[in-house]
């Protein structure tokens, strides 16, 4: 049982964190190891720093608990330190971690996993998302031949490689020639796929976008994108980093009834434990392997990709995911959050100015100013509010372990949060900030 959350006197500093944020920064280009976790994404002396997390509360520096949401960067969708991935990484660590040949553990995890997705049938596992994206592209460059890559420009990530980095608005370090074998497309507009393709003819190897994100698919607009590629000779890359095991087990694929040429996957798949996945059809993943007569693909092969402490995790999660029901959980109190925080909203008559937006299992929540504008001080003014009351709340991403209590709390904090709004609405924002405003992460100047 945890204690419950001291919504009274809330701080409006965290002293401990002040002091940790400065030791971070001095240590750590950025002040921590993913930049979508900097300071620069917090209000300025509320930005906690995590002592420890059980379910979906965590501890600070500071010694305050809070309700979390966003779980890891959307990795954590059982919840914290969950008993049987805890049991299943003990046990991995008491039997030995990386061997000299592959462990029974590595044919065990890719026959479960595959299991999963019966239209594929080869899968290579590693540890970042990053590492599967950026192998997906070297695959669909060797099977094409073409050196173009084309993504969905709507969707804000894919991979921290060059090809990615190099078209978005942080590029420092790219070559030139790397940036340009990039091209993005619009999601949901089948006629700009189609000229991008004529624009760059025999050039582009493959497209890359997620199923789903805040934006849901036209009718038939997935498999008329797999389509445009097959006609384009291009492979369909489908990226179910965030939607595998969030909108089903069986990825986002499952749900729109699609079926990719490759597809990546990581985040809640270990939930937590470091592990992402390579899934693809043999005509392509077996260039990787050894049963072929083409030119070899160096496809994923890093010392720390086939330990056992992911693998482990991940079938830990596979168990928990067929006895529990874990997406539906998801989905219902993800409704049951958007729909309270859309009435609190609604309610005080600024339903245009802040609410939620997204999949139940993956809510994001928007702030515009007065004018409607979406606001970065407006963000911040809400998420100081939430902090300050005990829920750390960059997005609404839930988890299995969001409660109803939880959700009621979580409620509690938006509507005290919202009244500031209402007023910060109608005085100017500046009056109840206690810092600066929050940044985009990936913007050219610090
Ligand atoms: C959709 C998507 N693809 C790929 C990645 C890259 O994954 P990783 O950060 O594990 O390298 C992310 C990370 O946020 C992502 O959201």
């Amino acid at each position: 049982m945890v204690d419950r959350i001291d919504t009274s006197n809330p701080p409006t500093v965290l002293p401990e964190a002040v002091l940790y944020n400065e030791r971070l920064q001095a240590v750590i280009p950025g002040g921590a190891h993913t930049y979508a976790k900097g300071p620069d994404q917090w209000p300025e002396s509320l930005a906690p720093v995590i002592e420890r997390g059980s379910g979906c509360h965590v501890w600070d520096v500071d010694g305050r608990e809070y309700i979390e949401y966003g779980m890891g960067l959307r990795a954590v969708a059982l919840g914290h330190a969950w008993p049987s991935i805890v049991d299943a990484v003990s046990r991995a660590v008491a039997n030995g971690l990386n061997f000299v040949r592959p462990a029974k553990l590595e044919l065990t995890a890719a026959e479960r996993f595959l299991g999963l997705f019966p239209h594929f049938d080869m899968v290579k596992f590693t540890k970042n998302g990053s590492d599967a994206t950026t192998a997906a592209v070297k695959l669909a460059r060797a099977v094409t031949g073409r050196d173009t890559i084309a993504f969905c420009r709507d969707h804000p990530f894919f991979s921290v490689d060059d090809w990615f980095i190099g078209a978005k608005p942080m590029p420092a370090g790219i070559p030139q020639a790397i940036r340009e074998l990039t091209v993005t497309f619009p999601y949901n507009d089948l006629e700009s796929l189609e000229q991008l393709f004529v624009n760059h003819p025999n050039k582009i190897a493959a497209i890359m976008l997620e199923a789903e994100t805040m934006l849901t698919p036209e009718p038939g607009y997935l498999q008329a994108a797999i389509d445009c590629a097959h006609r384009h000779g291009a492979l369909f890359i489908l990226d179910e980093m965030i939607t595998g095991f969030r909108w089903h087990e069986r990825g986002a694929q499952y749900r729109h009834n699609i079926v990719p040429d490759l597809a990546t996957f990581g985040k809640a798949i270990g939930n937590g434990v470091p592990i992402s996945a390579l899934v693809g059809k043999r005509e392509f993943m077996e260039r990787g392997g050894l049963r072929h007569d083409h030119e070899r693909v160096f496809l994923l092969s890093t010392t720390h990709g086939a330990e056992s402490i992911g693998l482990a995790a991940l079938l830990a999660v596979i168990d928990d995911y067929e006895q529990l029901d874990v997406c539906s959980h998801l989905v219902t109190q993800g409704q049951k959050l958007a729909a309270a925080v859309t009435e609190v909203a609604a309610d005080r008559g600024i339903g245009e100015h802040f609410g939620v937006a997204g999949h139940p299992s993956n809510l994001i929540f928007f702030t515009r100013d007065q004018d409607r504008q979406p606001s970065q001080p407006f963000r911040t003014l809400f998420m100081q509010e939430m902090v300050s009351r005990g829920v750390l709340a960059p997005s609404f991403v839930i988890s299995y372990s969001h409660s109803d209590e939880d959700i009621t709390r979580t409620v509690e904090a938006v509507t005290a949060a919202l009244t500031v709004y209402e007023r910060a609405l109608n005085d100017g924002v500046e009056s109840y900030l206690r810092g600066r405003p929050v940044q985009p992460v990936m913007r050219p100047r610090a």
